[in-house]
């Protein structure tokens, strides 16, 4: 079973691909992330983790959930990392997982997607061209991930050093502290109040008062309220005004 949590859609694209290709099932796990329903899951073929990478790692919230998740059947599993093409330590991470859940790790793959950090000034969108571009290139590098899965082999992700994790390891919760604020978030009066903002965050993060989208402390900056609202009334301070908001769907048909 092919197991995901995609923001803007970029690894949903993944999960579906590698489960049409491998004759498998792809399920969202954003329902069960949200209400920690960590009850069992289980799969006679190996199990597929597709993720997004925040920060050089895998998101606080997915590993939290993995660990705490029943994974029940088979005992390998893959997992398949789409980024803006640098993944960090995450298979490592992936890797001392599997080992402290008994799970036989099978690798993990990089597929490199199109940036979708519409918040983040250091990292923004790319233009329309290069979208496009990274799209078929990552078509390509998703079919080629689902054949070795289909064949049982092993996914190889590029060799992670060890100063990398040493690093990335206890610069990832500073960052976290001090960048992956709500404070910037507001909502133009263009909202009509449908609630899905709320309804795509992992975290639970946004309360609908009075027909308005209002933000608690918990945020992973994954940018699925803003780049989902269908009227485009979210902004994030000055950064993401005039931006346009990113959305796999918008690209990749
Ligand atoms: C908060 C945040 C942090 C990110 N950090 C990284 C990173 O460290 N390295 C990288 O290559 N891409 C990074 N990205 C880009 C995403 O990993 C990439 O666009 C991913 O494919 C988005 O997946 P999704 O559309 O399924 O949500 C980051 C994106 C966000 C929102
Ligand atoms: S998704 Fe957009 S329109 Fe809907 S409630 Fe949230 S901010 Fe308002
Ligand atoms: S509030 Fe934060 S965690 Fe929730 S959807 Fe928005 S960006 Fe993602």
């Amino acid at each position: 079973m092919v197991l995901y949590f995609s923001a803007t859609g970029n690894t949903e694209f993944a999960a579906k691909e590698i489960a049409r290709i491998t004759d498998d099932t792809a399920l969202n796990l954003l329902q069960k992330i949200r209400t920690a329903d960590y009850s069992e899951i289980r799969s006679e073929k190996p199990f597929v983790i597709c993720t997004p990478i925040y920060v050089c790692e895998i998101p606080y919230f997915m590993s939290r959930f993995l660990k705490r998740v029943e994974l029940a059947g088979s005992r390998e599993v893959y997992f398949v990392f789409t980024s803006g093409g640098y993944s960090g330590c995450a298979s490592v991470l992936a890797k001392g997982l599997c080992k402290k859940k008994g799970l036989i790790y099978k690798g993990s793959a990089d597929i490199i997607m199109p940036r979708n950090y519409i918040a983040s000034d250091m990292y923004p969108i790319q233009d329309s061209e290069t979208i496009h571009q990274r799209i078929e290139s990552a078509k390509q590098q998703t079919e080629q991930t689902a054949s070795v899965i289909k064949e049982g082999g092993i996914l190889k992700s590029r060799h992670v050093f060890l100063f990398e994790t040493l690093i990335i390891l206890p610069f990832v919760p500073l960052w976290i502290k001090l960048k992956l604020t709500t404070k910037a978030f507001y909502v133009k009066d263009s909202c009509i109040g449908c609630g899905k903002c709320a309804k795509v965050c992992p975290l639970n993060n946004i309360d609908i008062v009075e027909k308005k989208p209002v933000w608690g402390k918990k945020c992973t900056h994954c940018m699925a309220c803003i780049c989902n609202c269908p009227k485009d009334s979210i902004e994030y301070g000055k950064i993401t005004v005039g931006k346009e908001r990113y959305l796999f769907k918008k690209y990749g048909g």
